[in-house]
């Protein structure tokens, strides 16, 4: 209970106080005065002549990645065990010079402990799936008896029996047209195969249309031609999926309709210790699931060869041996799927190392979880931990020659990613305050070198300096050039959009704190299956297959240092304004061409709430408290009028264009118009304040040539530029959330609903013209409407 309090939802206490302003801004002022003088002073004068850049790569000419791989895939860490592993991670962050804390929370997991599937014909038992990989002679990781059994985490427990129904990727449209085309799945097993959206929604459509119990498998027609049939060997005597390989899993109802990542019983508020705890069947399933090999599936799915429908069409099919993907039920024969966990809170921990930088309110975060499904769990996450530490030792050499980082660095160990976000969003929701006033950003590592090939996903007002760190960085390959040139000629030089499946969730989406995803993998060229979740995501493979003489888990390291750099020491945030915009366009283009023609011409009346400035108040003071006050701040910093001018501008605007009680109301296709030129605005302005971003950077370069008051006039300016910088994201939060997912505050950025994984841009207007729901398009027409005038009054 009391920790619900400590997480006050944002908003509530705005103090506004209006007293003998004057004389406060004088004494502030000269304090500030003189701290502008001595942080110049500090900087010009003292600074230690160090290269940050030449100290990193030589700590990185040792290359212990894969001593730090070794260790943690040398025994089984399953979220909420193996605290031997937090202790020496810990033990690791000190060593660097990282100031340490553990963070403890208790959180629902399930554990593994019986699971069965049998074939049965009329009630025969014919075949009984092993549920078990393989025991490789040449890979010790899958040797032993610690191996984790194949299991799905959050699967319900239960044992059923009934025919079987194969549902394709099992996603909203698949069973939608299964049940146009009249095949039944009311309470029959459903076999799905893995890809296309994240296996817990499969789960959840899976129950909503009735299915009993649910089977999932990896089949080879997802695997890009690397297959034994195109004669590809199978790990470990080549590239091609070992047969009997299981993807384990969260079954977590992730970015669903109505669920929330993290402890599915404390759903938007911390899991301390005596939290109070609700039903979390919003959040996980009621139906058992299993996941098994393609060698398990394929004589349960042979059985089903001319039974029930034959979809002809292309995504249908896959690649199975022996499997003419019909529909069925075979009447004749039946499933048993039995499964039994142990469902308990627990302890989980996450591990945290803290240097501190000049600004201590100004913090780079760089987080992986720990956590893994089976005992090697090589590449996911543990090539990133072992990046993780690659990184605190090479920062913590340059701690230890004397150099002075200007911002804070945290770096994050998170227990129990896997099962649904956990640790990190635990944390967030814990934080959520001092992390919106201090949080710059926030980099996200996890399955960090399963290949040789950049690749990122993240806020476009991060792309800069992405592109900027991989151009300094040489390729380790002969005649590649740089990381960015290898990074353009593999990726086109496109940064990807964040959608979730990982622990950057909670800061973009929850929070509004820009955040990337950063990896090394694969590429079509590579022909190269990753075994994920499977007991062959082991160190051998990533020694033999993905990553030999772990050069590009050294690369990794080299990369994510310089990024750090990049974020943390230029004088003004390295941010560019004007991506952002110019992606914000782009989405807002692809939202309104979902709109139906016959809406266009359709009159916004009242009722349709778009000029709803009761919201804009609420969101107002929601974001206020989001961004330390940037509003009602009695501080110096000119931002005390902003709000006035803006409640102004807005109705005015909003009452000329509307004129809702006098005068004919306006059309949807008029609100399309005006909001896109807030969209056009909010570009202008972002073109002109990343120039005053370079401009100040300049001048802070050349601040040798400055007299004494230019250098505070110069040192105020760049104080409230970072400041807009820090806070610009806050603006695109919405205190209520997204619909019917309130967790998710973020207009632009979150997860499909359908998908989990893949990213959704401009959700509320999106979701909206999918559903045909006129009014609620015109509602969040508003919000954003707001959210662009909003960012542009800061700005301009
Ligand atoms: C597992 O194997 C280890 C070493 O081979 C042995 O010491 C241990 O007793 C075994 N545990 C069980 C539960 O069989
Ligand atoms: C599951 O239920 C069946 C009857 O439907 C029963 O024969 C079987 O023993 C049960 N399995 C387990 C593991 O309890
Ligand atoms: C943005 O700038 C362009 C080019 O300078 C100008 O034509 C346009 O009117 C501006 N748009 C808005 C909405 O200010």
């Amino acid at each position: 209970m009391s920790e619900k309090i400590a997480y006050t939802p944002l908003g509530k206490e705005t103090p506004r106080r209006k007293s003998s302003k004057l004389l406060k801004h004088l004494a502030v002022g000269a304090l500030l005065v003189f701290a502008g003088y001595k942080a110049f002073s500090h900087i010009s004068d003292d600074e230690p002549p160090i290269n940050p850049k030449e100290s990193i790569l030589d700590t990185l000419k040792i290359n212990l990645a894969g001593d730090w791989l070794k260790k943690y895939t040398s025994e089984p860490h399953l979220a909420g065990t193996n605290y031997g592993f937090v202790e020496w991670t810990a033990q690791k962050f000190e060593e660097y010079g990282f100031t340490l804390s553990i963070d403890e929370y208790e959180i629902l997991v399930s554990y593994p402990h019986e699971q069965a599937l049998h074939l049965l014909k009329s009630d025969e038992v014919v075949y009984t799936a092993p549920l078990k990989e393989d025991v490789l002679e040449d890979d010790k990781t899958t040797q032993g008896n610690d191996t984790i059994p194949t299991f799905l985490g959050y699967a319900a427990n239960g044992n059923v029996t009934a025919e079987y129904i194969y549902v394709n990727y099992g996603t909203l449209e698949d069973f939608e047209k299964l049940n146009k085309l009249g095949v039944d799945v009311n309470g029959k097993i459903v076999i799905a195969r893995y890809g296309a959206i994240f296996r817990g929604l499969k789960v959840k459509f899976a129950q909503e249309a009735g299915a009993i119990g649910i089977l999932l498998y990896s089949d080879p027609g997802d695997d890009n031609g690397i297959t034994p049939a195109n004669g590809y060997k199978q790990y470990p005597d080549g590239p091609a999926r070992q047969e009997s390989s299981v993807q384990r899993g969260s079954v977590q109802f992730l970015g669903g309709v109505g669920a929330t990542p993290g402890d599915p019983t404390t759903p938007g508020y911390p899991s301390k210790a005596g939290a109070e705890r609700e039903d979390p069947h919003q959040s996980i399933g009621k139906i058992p699931a299993l996941a098994i090999s393609y060698r398990e599936v394929k004589p349960i799915l042979a059985r089903l060869n001319g039974h029930g429908l034959k979809i002809k069409e292309k995504g249908w099919v896959g690649e199975l041996e022996g499997f003419d993907y019909s529909t069925g039920p075979n009447e004749k024969f039946t499933l048993n799927l039995y499964n039994d966990q142990i469902f308990k809170i627990t302890p989980l921990w996450n591990v945290y190392g803290e240097i501190e930088g000049d600004n201590k309110d100004e913090v780079i975060v760089i987080g992986n979880h720990r956590d893994a499904w089976i005992k090697g769990g090589a590449g996911d996450p543990n090539s990133g931990s072992a990046v993780l530490l690659e990184v605190a030792r090479a920062l913590g050499a340059l701690k230890a020659a004397g150099y002075k980082f200007k911002r804070s660095i945290i770096l994050q160990s998170f227990d129990g990613e896997e099962y649904g976000l956990l640790g990190s969003t635990e944390q967030g929701e814990y934080f959520a305050k001092s992390y919106q006033k201090n949080v710059v950003a926030y980099l996200n590592l996890d399955a960090a070198v399963v290949g040789k090939h950049i690749h990122f996903s993240a806020l476009p007002t991060l792309n800069h300096i992405l592109r900027e760190a991989a151009k300094e960085i040489e390729y380790p390959e002969e005649g590649v050039g740089s990381v960015y040139d290898d990074w353009v000629e593999q990726h086109d030089g496109k940064v990807g959009i964040l959608g979730s499946g990982s622990d950057y969730t909670v800061y973009l989406e929850h929070l509004g704190i820009p955040s990337a995803d950063i990896g090394f993998g694969p590429t079509k060229g590579d022909k190269l299956i990753y075994h994920y979740h499977s007991n062959y995501d082991s160190y051998h493979w990533i020694s033999k297959f993905a990553d030999p003489g772990f050069v590009y888990h050294n690369l990794a390291a080299k990369y994510l240092s310089f990024l750090i750099l990049g974020l943390s020491e230029h004088q003004v945030i390295n941010f560019r304004l004007t991506e952002y915009a110019s992606a914000l366009k782009k989405y807002y283009d692809e939202a309104t061409e979902l709109v139906p023609k016959k809406w266009l011409k359709q009159e916004v009346t009242d009722e349709d709430s778009w000029d709803d400035l009761l919201n804009f108040d609420e969101d107002v003071e929601y974001i206020n408290e989001a961004s330390s006050g940037i509003y009602f701040d009695e501080s110096p910093l000119p931002f005390v009028d902003l709000l006035k001018v803006q409640r102004t501008c807005h109705s005015g605007q909003v009452r000329g264009l509307l004129n809702t009680k006098h005068h004919k109301n306006a059309t949807l296709h008029d609100l399309i118009e005006y909001t896109q030129r807030d969209f056009d605005r909010l570009h202008n302005t972002t073109v002109l304040f990343d120039q005053s971003t370079r401009d100040l950077q300049f001048q802070f370069d050349h601040r040798d040539s400055l007299n004494f008051w230019q250098k505070i006039k110069l040192h105020f300016r760049i104080k409230v530029q970072n400041k807009l910088l820090k806070y610009f994201e806050r603006n695109f939060l919405h205190g209520k959330g997204l619909h019917e997912r309130s967790w998710f505050k973020h207009i632009v950025f979150a997860s499909g609903r359908k998908t989990g994984y893949a990213a959704q841009t401009l959700p509320g207007l999106k979701e909206a013209a999918e559903d045909g729901d006129f009014k609620r398009f015109v509602h969040w027409l508003g919000i954003v409407s707001r959210a662009l005038k909003r960012a542009n009054a800061q700005l301009a």
